[in-house]
């Protein structure tokens, strides 16, 4: 199986500092914070890669990069062998745009609202041309919904229909990946099952390939063939779900899943792991958790733990094996 997703030594920094007249009365220096750091993984062909982590883990800004809203500060990405950045052929540029949709965790934030679903489910095809006779009405019937609601308004739905309706949308340009960020995270367990039920139906009809975004790991337990942990910007752990689950490997992922059976099967009323997430702007040396780490040694706060592979599944920590 070939990867259609190539991520390599990703890196995004922000500048955050004040304005330059502030920074000169308050003598302050310059703030730039490191949202992704050296970020390696591949996802391969019709496949679903979950990246799982915190708040301000990282998580959406590898999600823009890897669909070229973002450019990288550093590291690449490759989808079906093209990088958005570097490519000078505009065809290519253009054709390889198509292949990749993403979807959003707020639904009607990304409908407009005053326009007929059919034509917002259209939109992204007729923008290069006409879109087939019928294709908004069949692609409703395909995500569970009527082929009458082509007619009506983005207010007319619930959260879940919404949903429904972006992923129609998604599907309308025949995309190869679609990056979902939280899809489900604004609606109710019974409708998020329902949603996450669906992309996985359609990802085997339409030869999709995922990279889903989610803080929750209960939510990408069954849905994922592949799960990265995410810590302060920063790989830290990668595995199948079953591997992930059962032999989690770094301190992290372990602290994660020590927290998990305290919460319901979707993940609400969680108790937040122990120890606050570092400043992303000054954050730990070395192991970035090493300050919150059980089992953390000299050589932690020292030497930033490289990626290492042990029978399959890869973790970033000095004390794993
Ligand atoms: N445009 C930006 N300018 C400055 N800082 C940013 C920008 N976008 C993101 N950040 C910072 O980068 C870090 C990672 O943010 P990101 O949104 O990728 O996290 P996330 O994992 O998606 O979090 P959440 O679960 O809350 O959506 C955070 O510290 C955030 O404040
Ligand atoms: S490298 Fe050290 S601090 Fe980091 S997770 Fe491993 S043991 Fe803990
Ligand atoms: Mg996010």
């Amino acid at each position: 199986m070939s990867d259609l997703v190539q991520v390599q030594d990703l890196t995004r920094v922000f500048d955050v500092s004040k304005p330059w007249l502030n920074r000169v009365i308050e003598r302050l220096p310059k703030a730039l914070l490191t949202a992704v750091s050296d970020v390696s993984f591949n996802v391969g062909e019709r496949t679903v890669y979950a990246l799982v982590g915190e708040s301000g883990s990282g998580k959406s800004t590898i999600g823009k990069m890897v669909v070229g809203l973002l450019p990288p500060s550093d590291g690449a990405v490759e989808i079906g062998g093209v990088n958005l950045v570097t490519e000078e052929d505009a065809e290519v540029i253009d054709r390889a745009r198509t292949d990749i949709q993403m979807i959003f965790q707020d639904p009607y934030a990304s409908l407009n609202p005053r326009w007929k679903v059919g034509d917002i489910i259209e939109e992204p095809v007729a923008s290069r041309g006409a879109a087939p006779e019928g294709l908004a009405e069949k692609l409703l019937v395909q995500v569970g919904l009527a082929a009458e609601d082509a007619g009506k308004f983005p207010h007319e739905f619930s959260g879940g229909q919404r949903q429904r309706i972006c992923i129609a949308r998604a599907l309308a340009s025949e995309p190869k990946l679609i990056v979902c960020d939280e899809p489900t995270s604004a609606l109710d367990v019974s409708v998020q099952a329902q949603v996450l039920n669906l992309m996985s139906d359609l990802k085997d009809e339409f030869g999709l390939t995922y990279l889903f975004i989610s803080h929750d790991l209960t939510v990408v337990q069954h849905i994922a063939d592949k799960i990265g942990v995410l810590y302060l910007g920063r790989l830290v752990e990668e595995a199948t779900p079953d591997h992930l689950f059962e032999t989690p490997k770094h301190p992290y992922t372990q602290m994660l899943l020590a927290a998990a059976p305290k919460i319901d099967g979707f993940g609400r009323e969680v108790e937040p792991p122990q120890g606050e997430i570092p400043d992303p702007i000054n954050p730990p040396t070395g192991c970035a958790f090493h300050p919150r780490c059980p089992i953390a040694v000299d050589r932690c706060s020292q030497e930033r733990p490289a990626m290492r592979d042990l029978m399959g599944q890869r973790v970033a920590c000095h004390l794993a094996d």
